[in-house]
C-alpha cells in the first residue's frame, strides 16, 4: 500500500511516498529555517506563504524520486495538528484536493504520533507495546504505546517543551536558532557538573515535566555572573543545563518502563537527535536490560515520512477521516 504524505505544521514543507508504513520511497524536506533564523524563531505568516510557494514542487519531487505517479497512490496522509494554523491549512487543503481529485481515502495525522512512528521506519522489527518519550520543539510527552495507533498518555510538560527550553537557553547564550544542536555540541566540550542547576521532578510519582524553573535558574546564573564581572564559560553552562534536562527525561522514562514491565524505550522528536540523551539512555538501558530505540537524525526532526507511517497504521487499524477534515492547531496526543 502506497501512502503520499504531506507535512506543513511548522517551517518544513515535506512530502513523502511510503510503502506499508515502514519503507520510504522518497522523503523530500524543504526547510525554511534560513528565512526564520534572522527573526530568532518561526514567523507564522511567512511560514504559510513559503509552504504555498513550495508545496506543489515538493509533491512532484517526491513522486519523481519514488518513480511513481498519482495513479499509484492508495492513501493520502496529512498532518492535522498540532501546529501553526496557517501552515497546517496549506497541507490540509492540498491533501484534500488530491484525495478528491484522485478519489482516494484521506487520513488526518497527529503530528506527535508521527514523531513516534518515525521509529517504525527506522526499526523494521519494532512493534508495540513500548514506553515512549516524545521530546520536540513544541511538545514533551511520556506515553505507553499499547498497540499501533493506540496510546496511553502518562505525562506531559506543564510549561515549556524540552526543545523550547534548549532553544531559549541557546538564545540567551547568543547561539543561532534553533539552538538545540548547538547546545548538544557545546556540551561535549563542557563540564556537566560545573553548575548545579535544579532537576525538577515535581511531586512524588508524577510523570509530568516542568522546564521553566530550570530556564529561569540558567538565566539568573548568566545575569549574576555577568554582574559580578566573572567569566561565563558557555561550554560549562550548556553541559550543566543539558545534564539537568536529561537527568529528568531519562529517569522518568525508565521509571515508567519499570512500572509497565516494558523492556523497550522509544525516543522521538527533534530532541531525540541529542547525542547526550541517546548516550545516557543507552548506557542505562544496557545496565537495566532495556532496549533503546530512536530514529536517525533526519527522521527525528519534522518530515513527511513519519506522517505517512502514522497515516498507514491508523488506516489499517480502521480509523477514518474524510473531506470534512479540518486543522487542529492545539491537538494533544
Ligand atoms: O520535532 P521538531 O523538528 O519540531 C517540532 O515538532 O517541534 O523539533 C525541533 C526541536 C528544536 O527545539 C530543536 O532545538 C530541537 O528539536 N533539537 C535538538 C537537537 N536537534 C534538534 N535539541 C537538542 N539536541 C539536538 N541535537
Ligand atoms: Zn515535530
Amino acid at each position: 500500500m502506497l501512502t503520499l504524505a504531506i507535512e506543513t505544521s511548522c517551517d518544513e514543507t515535506s512530502c513523502a511516498i511510503i510503502r506499508d508504513g515502514r519503507e520510504v520511497l522518497s522523503n523530500i524536506i524543504s526547510s525554511q529555517i534560513d528565512i526564520h533564523r534572522k527573526f530568532g524563531g518561526v514567523v507564522p505568516e511567512i511560514a504559510s506563504r513559503k509552504h504555498i510557494e513550495a508545496i506543489n514542487n515538493i509533491i512532484q519531487e517526491a513522486l519523481d524520486e519514488a518513480k511513481c505517479t498519482f495513479n499509484d497512490i492508495d492513501l493520502i496522509g496529512v498532518t492535522q495538528g498540532p501546529g501553526l494554523v496557517g501552515a497546517l491549512l496549506v497541507g490540509i487543503s492540498t491533501a484534500k484536493a488530491l484525495a478528491y481529485g484522485l478519489n482516494k481515502p484521506i487520513m488526518g495525522v497527529n503530528h506527535i504520533e508521527g514523531h513516534i512512528c518515525a521509529n517504525y521506519i527506522e526499526h523494521k522489527d519494532l512493534k508495540p507495546p513500548f514506553t515512549c518519550l516524545i521530546v520536540s520543539g513544541g511538545h514533551t510527552y511520556l506515553v505507553y504505546a499499547k498497540d499501533y495507533a493506540d496510546y496511553e498518555l502518562i505525562g506531559r510538560t506543564r510549561d515549556d517543551a524540552a526543545g523550547e527550553a534548549f532553544d531559549k537557553i541557546a538564545r540567551a547564550l547568543g547561539l543561532p536558532y534553533p539552538g538545540g544542536p548547538f547546545i548538544d555540541n557545546l556540551s561535549k566540550k563542557g563540564n556537566n557538573e560545573a553548575i548545579d542547576f535544579p532537576r525538577v521532578f515535581l511531586e512524588n510519582n508524577s510523570y509530568d515535566f516542568s522546564f521553566s524553573g530550570l530556564k529561569t535558574a540558567v538565566l539568573n546564573y548568566l545575569n549574576q555572573t555577568k554582574q559580578k564581572g566573572e567569566e561565563i564559560v558557555i561550554e560549562d553552562v550548556a553541559a550543566s543545563f543539558q545534564q539537568a534536562v536529561l537527568d529528568v527525561l531519562v529517569d522518568k522514562s525508565f521509571r515508567l518502563a519499570k512500572e509497565k514491565s516494558s523492556n523497550k524505550i522509544v525516543i522521538a522528536g527533534g530532541v531525540a537527535a541529542n547525542e547526550g540523551l541517546r548516550k545516557m539512555m543507552e548506557e542505562r538501558g544496557s545496565r537495566e536490560n532495556i532496549e533503546i530505540f530512536y530514529p536517525s537524525r533526519i527522521l527525528c526532526t519534522d518530515n513527511a515520512a513519519m506522517i505517512g507511517s502514522a497515516a498507514y497504521f491508523n488506516y489499517i487499524k480502521g480509523k477514518k477521516s474524510d473531506l470534512h477534515l479540518s486543522v487542529e492547531p492545539n491537538l494533544g496526543l
